[in-house]
């Protein structure tokens, strides 16, 4: 009998911070009917100074380690475009602050938004290749634009941990799998830049490039039929862009796709913003969230990172997938989020680069289990609170 691999547990964190975009809209002068109708968003994670990409990371692994323990966990992959070091991996942080075993392999992935998928990918690898281990793939991001840009009402911040294992709880990862790859600059980080510069049409064009070149890859490999597939789950960058891509799926394949197909998947990205590499995880956070039981059913994932990359894919959801979820934690962290104004929102982005050059000692400033406390000598350091 063939082992089914794939995804065990998922847990989900973000910023302790929270800016609702009524208050963006009305500060910039904007019809607020454009972020909640138009890009689909409500609110946006920010982060603390104490906050980044590894704290978050930390805190959406630990409750998958408590559930699980560590020991059969052989490498932590932790794919990111916020990276923190230019070599050091934000996976070696995250192993210490959970104490796992020093018989574990770690490294970071980058592709933009689409890092998470391959980290998934990779993890899938490992786990066959070595009966009985288990792999912990993290993606965790800060999504930043400059102030008062246009790209500005898609930011955010939030982290998905899965733990990825053979036999698993939650969804089994299926064998096709669809890629399209070309060198386009819609959105980029320059190593010397904080924020994201971005083409903004242009982004959106390759996004849905990419899931038409991406789909018609996954079919050719043995993926299913479009009405095979219950459920989609899309990169969300904002939550219209997954109704966009699915679209253009059915403009694509000639099908009629309802749109309830991709609804459930935006109930956390539309209260969380862009969280690029956790972002398609969020949503599938949200479906397997949801009210209905979707035990044997299909779900189809699509992962877009710029610059550009994309991947179409699909899960089946196991039998008793609904006693290993996590929805009261999340919407937990969702409601724990203290609402900031927008003097606030500016002073902490302005604020949330720091050189290395300097020594900085930062002060508590949120409530999570880990924290950022400075740099000295240039290297960062964290700690368990
Ligand atoms: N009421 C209702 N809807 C309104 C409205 C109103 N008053 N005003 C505008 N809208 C609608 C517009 O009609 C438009 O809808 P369509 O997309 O269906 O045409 C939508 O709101 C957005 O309006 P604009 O196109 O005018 O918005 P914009 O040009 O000012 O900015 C954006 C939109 C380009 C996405 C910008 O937010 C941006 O650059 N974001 C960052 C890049 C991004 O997210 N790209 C997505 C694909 S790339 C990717 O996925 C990777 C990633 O994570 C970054």
């Amino acid at each position: 009998m063939s082992v089914a691999y794939g995804i065990h547990d998922l847990s989900v964190a973000t910023g302790s911070r929270v800016l609702a975009l009524d208050l963006l809209a009305e500060y910039s002068g904007i019809d607020p009917d454009k972020f909640r109708l138009g890009l689909g968003q409500e609110r946006l994670s920010v982060l603390a100074p104490d906050e980044d990409i590894v704290t978050m990371a930390a805190a959406a692994a630990l409750p998958i380690i408590e559930r699980h323990g560590s020991d059969d966990i052989r490498a932590v992959l932790f794919a990111t475009e916020s990276g923190i070091d230019q070599s050091k991996s934000a996976a070696v942080f995250v192993h210490e602050l959970l104490g796992l075993p020093r018989t574990c392999r770690v490294v970071e992935f980058k592709q933009a938004c689409y890092g998470g998928t391959a980290a998934l990918q990779a993890a899938l690898g490992m786990v066959a290749r070595e009966p009985g281990s288990r792999v912990l793939v993290i993606a965790s991001d800060v999504a930043r634009y400059a102030l008062d840009s246009a790209a500005e009402a898609t930011q955010g911040a939030a982290a998905v941990a899965l733990l990825v294992s053979a036999d698993p709880a939650l969804v089994a990862v299926e064998p096709a799998a669809g890629v399209w790859t070309a060198d386009i600059d819609d959105f980029w980080r320059p190593n010397d830049s904080d924020t994201a510069l971005v083409d903004g049409r242009l982004s959106v064009d390759t996004y849905l490039a990419a899931v038409v070149g991406s789909w018609d890859d996954y079919r050719a490999r043995g993926g299913v039929d479009v009405a095979d597939i219950d459920l989609f789950c899309h990169h969300q960058p904002y939550t219209r862009m997954a109704h966009k891509a699915l679209r253009a799926l059915a403009a694509h394949t000639g099908t009629e796709i309802d749109e309830a197909r991709v609804a459930p998947s935006t109930v956390y990205n539309r209260q969380i913003g862009n969280s690029y590499t956790a972002s398609l995880f969020l949503s599938l956070a949200a479906v397997l969230d949801g009210d209905d039981d979707l035990t044997g059913r299909r779900v189809g994932l699509y992962s877009y990172g710029s610059g550009a990359t994309g991947e179409f894919l699909a899960v089946s959801v196991q039998p008793g997938y609904r006693a290993h979820t996590r929805a009261a934690a999340t919407l937990a962290a969702l409601a724990a989020r203290t609402p900031i104004d927008i003097a606030t929102y500016r002073s902490l982005h302005a604020g949330a680069t720091h050189r290395s050059a300097v020594d900085t000692e930062i002060a508590p400033a949120s409530d999570g289990p880990f924290r950022f406390r400075g740099i000295t000598g240039r290297a960062r350091h964290y700690e368990r609170v």
